[in-house]
């Protein structure tokens, strides 16, 4: 079975700072570096960041090859090579990176065969005077640039997309998480990233909210960053880690700033689930979740290595 997240009844936006003051207490004082990703698995991509980043090294560093540990993992059906395909078994990436200091950007949408999506993310930004590109000819850029083409299809999801095709309930299945991280370096430079397969089973050509900028992840050198994870046909919307971004350049902290962009969503009246991370440029983090039952995230710093449940 598809590792699918639990959904609230009801209109519910929990956010960080409104657990309780023991959320709080456990965050200590921010220092910098700091490095926060969604989801469980969040943890062992932080490790990869947190090699980088208590180095001296660069955010825009920690940020993709922390994601690519995401991104090669066999077993993480939802992120790069191993994620669930697309309806027509073909598994599908969609990546975007966000570097502060310059304000540049570079995504791919629907990349094909190629696994690190973030990374060839990264080359759009820094070998074109381009931001996003998609499809196959996504796919043709990164050969260009070195990358390998490979099946993405594991044997693992295979079989997964053919149950889900015998399944005449098949609808039921289908399931979007993300990976999205935010990094700030000892310099204080932020970066965001988000990478994905995207919705299992999506119709083919579908390209969701995490490689768009300002929705999938969204960065201001002057302020933090925010990456976001869930029902990406009605996150893209809203442009909730640009949102979340915002607010917090007007004073709320990480957590109200992402509660108050998810607020946005369910006060339309969608019943999409969704989360959002955030980390200030001073490393305070937040996050905060959308109908979502529990939103296990990753955080880390020199005080702090852990899983917060995010209930
Ligand atoms: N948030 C991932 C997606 O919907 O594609």
């Amino acid at each position: 079975m598809i590792n699918r997240r639990k959904f609230l009844e009801g209109m519910v936006v929990v956010a960080g700072s409104f657990v309780g003051r023991r959320a709080w207490a456990q965050e200590g004082k921010p220092t910098l570096p700091a490095v926060i990703s969604t989801w469980e698995y969040g943890q062992k991509a932080n490790a990869v960041a947190w090699e980088i980043l208590s180095k001296g090294g660069s955010s825009l560093d920690a940020v993709e090859k922390g994601i690519n540990r995401a991104e090669l993992d066999p077993e993480n059906d939802s992120v790069g090579y191993g994620g669930l395909p697309n309806e027509d078994g073909e598994v599908t990436l969609d990546a975007v990176i966000m570097h502060g200091p310059p304000h540049a950007a570079g995504a791919v949408g629907c990349l094909k065969r190629i696994k690190p999506a973030i990374s060839v993310a990264r080359k759009v930004m820094e070998k074109t005077k381009h931001t996003f590109l998609v499809g196959e000819d996504a796919t043709r850029f990164a050969v260009k640039m070195g990358f390998k083409e490979e099946d993405l299809l594991t044997e693992k999801a295979k079989k997964t997309w053919e149950s889900w095709k015998a399944d005449p309930k098949r609808n039921s299945y289908w399931s979007h998480d993300t990976i999205g991280m935010v990094a700030v370096d000892a310099k204080g430079d932020v970066t965001a990233g988000c990478s994905t397969s995207g919705l299992s089973f999506k119709v083919a050509g579908r390209v969701g909210d995490s490689p768009i900028i300002g929705s999938g992840a969204y960065c201001d050198n002057d302020i933090g960053g925010a990456a976001a994870t869930g029902n990406g046909d009605v996150m893209m919307r809203f442009c909730p880690a640009l949102v979340a971004v915002e607010l917090m350049r007007q004073g709320k902290s990480p957590s109200e700033a992402c509660a108050a962009s998810l607020a946005r969503i369910s006060g339309k009246g969608y019943e999409a689930g969704g989360a959002l991370v955030a980390i200030s440029k001073k490393g305070d983090f937040g996050y905060a979740r959308l109908r979502y039952a529990d939103f296990p995230h990753a955080v880390r710093n020199a005080q702090m290595d852990e899983i917060r449940k995010g209930r």
